[in-house]
């Protein structure tokens, strides 16, 4: 519950045990048919992660921290496989119901890194800008078909304690029986947007005058080259049909 994303850590590397002690914990996580369809990089090249850092913009990716990249991973799988099963397994393997699972392998078993991390006194941010430029990190790191780079998760010595974002109230995700009306969705809705006024206002850094909602209908309203991630997609051999 005292969950927040740090971006700023000290300059002290992670140990080799912190490391593999966050890698194992990310393996404990559960996984559909027991897939496990996920690999994990560890960005330590200082050229690489400060090209990241310039695409994405990002000067504290290439400070300090590890940076672990997240890949959904379904190639493991056919490693084992002849030729002619290879051939056999290509048509689920590229299927819209396997992506889903190996994305959702990659998210749970990320979740519980950053937990771990945590745990272990550790601060962490997952970062989706690491995948603005797909196409770059995908070469840099070699990835074959069939594995794609889902989000970065950054973890050091926090050089910083955030305030805690306030969440959505319970009212407005957990419901019983059945789904309720937009009307009382919308009350919820408007009594968060309150409070994250507030903390926005108030917080420590990176003040501004912005609501939950407000924020997301402009973001949602922007247009995005979707047509250009299902063409890298389908590269990797994912179809998704
Ligand atoms: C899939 C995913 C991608 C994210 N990408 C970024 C990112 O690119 N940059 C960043 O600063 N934070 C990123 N975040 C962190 C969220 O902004 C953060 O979790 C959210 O604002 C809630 O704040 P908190 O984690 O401090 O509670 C990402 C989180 C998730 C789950």
């Amino acid at each position: 519950m005292n969950h927040r994303s740090i971006r700023k850590f000290k300059n002290i590397p992670l140990t080799t045990m912190q490391i593999e002690a966050i890698v194992r914990a990310a393996q404990m996580a559960s996984s559909s048919r027991f897939m496990q369809a996920y690999s994990i990089i560890g960005l330590t090249d200082p050229a690489l992660k400060h090209e990241l850092s310039e695409i994405t913009k990002t000067p504290y990716m290439e400070e300090n921290g590890h940076l672990f990249i997240f890949c959904a991973d379904l190639q493991r799988l056919t490693l084992m496989a002849d030729e002619q099963e290879k051939q056999e397994m290509r048509i689920m393997l590229g299927s819209s119901a396997l992506y889903p699972i190996a994305v959702t392998d990659t998210a749970l078993a990320a979740q519980n890194a950053v937990l771990a991390a945590e745990s272990l006194g550790l601060g962490a941010v997952i970062m989706g800008s690491v995948t603005q430029d797909i196409r770059w990190l995908d070469r840099m790191l070699s990835l074959p078909d069939y594995v794609v780079p889902l989000f970065g998760v950054a973890v050091g010595v926090p050089d910083q304690q955030p305030e805690i974002k306030p969440r959505l109230p319970l009212e407005a995700v957990y419901f019983e029986n059945c789904y309720p009306s937009e009307r009382d969705l919308q009350a919820h809705i408007q009594a968060y947007d309150d409070d994250m006024r507030h903390y926005y206002q108030n917080r420590s850094g990176n003040n501004r005058n912005a609501c939950w909602s407000r924020s997301h209908i402009e973001l949602l309203k922007l247009p995005i080259p979707l047509d250009d991630m299902t063409e890298y997609l389908h590269g990797k051999g994912l179809n998704l049909t």
